[in-house]
C-alpha cells in the first residue's frame, strides 16, 4: 500500500502545484509565510527583494466597537520583521533612490537602516494608503477620516489635494498619471490624466476589490475575490488574467514571481517549476 499512497501524495501536490493560470500559463503555488492576521498592501522593493506588508488584527476588525489593530512588517530573507517604532499602515518604495516610506497614524516617515521609521513630514495626519510611482517624484497618499488622496512633492514636503477623486481605499497610478482607485467598496474608477470625471469599469463585482498594484510591464493589476484583472485606461473592460480559488488581500510582483495573500498566509506563484 505504501507506494501507491506516496504515488497519490506526490501526484496531488504537482496537480494542486501547477492548477493555477496566469494568463493562460501554468503557475504554481508555494507559501512563503504564515503569520496570525490579515496581511495587506504588499509592497516589494526590487533593489533587494525585501517584501513589505501591513498585518492587520482579524478580532479586532470584525468588532465595530474597537479601532482596528494593525502593524507594517517587513519579510526579508523567510523572516517577517517588526517595523516597531511607529504605527505603520502602508509602504511605498522610491525605486530609484532605493527609500521606503512608511505611513502612519502620526505622518510620513523613511526607514532607516537599522528598520526604523524616522519622522518626514505631516505630523498628526492620519496616513492610511501610500503609493509610489517607479519614475516620477510624486508620492500619493491617502488620509483618514474623509479617504481623500493627495499628491505628496517630497521635496518640499507639500501635499496636493487631488479634487476629482472623490475618496480611495486603494489606489495605483500608471507611467501617465492616470489615477486607478477604489471608493467606498463599492467601484473601481480611472481619473485620467487632465480629466475632470472618473469613468467606472465593468463586470467586476460591487465590493470586490481587494488590492491595485503595477506589474513589471507597467500594467495595473487589480486582485478581486473572484480572480486578477488587468485594468487598461482604454478600456471600461478588465482583462480577466486569472482565477482564484480563495480571497486575496494583497497583491505584489517581482519579475517572474506573483505574489498574493490572503487570512494567515502569503503566496508566491511562479511561472518556472510548470513548464
Ligand atoms: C510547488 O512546487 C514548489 C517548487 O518545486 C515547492 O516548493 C512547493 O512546495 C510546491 N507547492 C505545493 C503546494 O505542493
Ligand atoms: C535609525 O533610527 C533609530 C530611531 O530614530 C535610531 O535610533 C538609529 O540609530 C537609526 N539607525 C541608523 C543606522 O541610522
Amino acid at each position: 500500500m505504501l507506494p501507491l499512497l506516496i504515488l497519490f501524495i506526490l501526484t496531488s501536490a504537482y496537480a494542486e502545484n501547477c492548477s493555477y493560470k496566469y494568463e493562460g500559463i501554468k503557475l504554481s503555488k508555494r507559501s512563503i509565510l504564515t503569520i496570525k492576521g490579515l496581511p495587506t498592501n504588499l509592497v516589494i522593493n526590487p533593489n533587494n527583494r525585501d517584501l513589505f506588508f501591513t498585518l492587520i488584527d482579524i478580532d479586532t476588525l470584525q468588532d465595530d466597537d474597537v479601532q482596528t489593530e494593525m502593524d507594517q512588517y517587513v519579510l526579508r530573507d523567510g523572516e517577517p520583521i517588526k517595523i516597531d517604532n511607529i504605527n505603520g499602515q502602508a509602504a511605498a518604495v522610491d525605486v530609484i533612490k532605493n527609500k521606503v516610506y512608511i505611513a502612519s497614524d502620526d505622518g510620513l516617515t523613511v526607514l532607516n537602516k537599522s528598520d526604523k521609521a524616522n519622522f518626514v513630514a505631516f505630523k498628526d495626519e492620519d496616513i492610511t494608503q501610500l503609493f509610489k510611482p517607479v519614475n516620477s517624484d510624486k508620492l500619493y497618499a491617502v488620509l483618514f477620516p474623509e479617504s481623500m488622496v493627495y499628491e505628496i512633492d517630497v521635496k518640499e514636503n507639500e501635499k496636493t489635494k487631488i479634487e476629482n477623486v472623490p475618496c480611495a481605499f486603494m489606489l495605483a497610478v500608471d507611467a501617465e498619471e492616470n489615477i486607478f482607485f477604489e471608493c467606498d467598496s463599492k467601484y473601481v474608477k480611472v481619473l485620467l490624466k487632465d480629466f475632470q470625471e472618473p469613468i467606472e469599469f465593468v463586470g467586476i463585482p460591487k465590493n470586490s476589490a481587494r488590492a491595485i498594484t503595477i506589474d513589471d510591464k507597467n500594467r495595473v493589476i487589480l486582485a478581486a475575490n473572484d480572480g486578477v484583472y488587468w485594468l487598461k485606461s482604454d478600456s471600461l473592460i478588465p482583462k480577466k488574467l486569472m482565477n482564484l480559488d480563495f480571497i486575496p488581500s494583497g497583491i505584489a510582483f517581482y519579475g517572474e514571481n506573483l505574489y498574493l495573500s490572503t487570512s494567515g498566509v502569503i503566496y508566491e506563484f511562479s511561472f518556472t517549476v510548470c513548464e
